[in-house]
């Protein structure tokens, strides 16, 4: 439902906004079925892809395969990040923040 509800024209174009300078290593923050890959700068290098759901992963290796970037599935929760400090240069998120339950504690991570 969230992969036909967020895949609208209207929505792209706040995408590619938000995607818009993104450059190096990114951690992208609920990565759901891969919406905001085809917004990815050619100049990021890698995605970390913190995504609880096998089945929005699942979906999104379409859209993985089409994008420059390298993503890896870095993680299922991003109120604990298994990543080292310091080790990204930015940090992806859309429409994730109002599923994740302690969001300080992701805010912090
Ligand atoms: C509404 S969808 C948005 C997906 C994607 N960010 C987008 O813009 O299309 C919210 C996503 O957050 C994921 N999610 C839920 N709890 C999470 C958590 N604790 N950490 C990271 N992602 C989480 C869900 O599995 C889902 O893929």
């Amino acid at each position: 439902m969230a992969d036909r509800f967020l895949d609208t024209d209207e929505l792209h174009q706040l995408r590619a906004q938000v995607c818009d300078g993104l450059h190096g290593d990114v951690v992208e923050l609920g990565f759901g079925s891969g919406l905001n890959a085809q917004h990815y700068p050619p100049s990021v290098r890698s995605v970390a892809a913190v995504e609880p759901s096998d089945l929005a992963w699942r979906m999104a290796q379409t859209r993985i395969a089409a994008t420059t970037a390298e993503v890896v599935r870095a993680g299922l929760d991003g109120q604990r990040l298994d990543l080292p400090d310091a080790s990204v240069d930015a940090a992806l998120s859309t429409f994730t923040m109002c599923t994740i339950a302690d969001l300080d504690l992701a805010r912090g991570s």
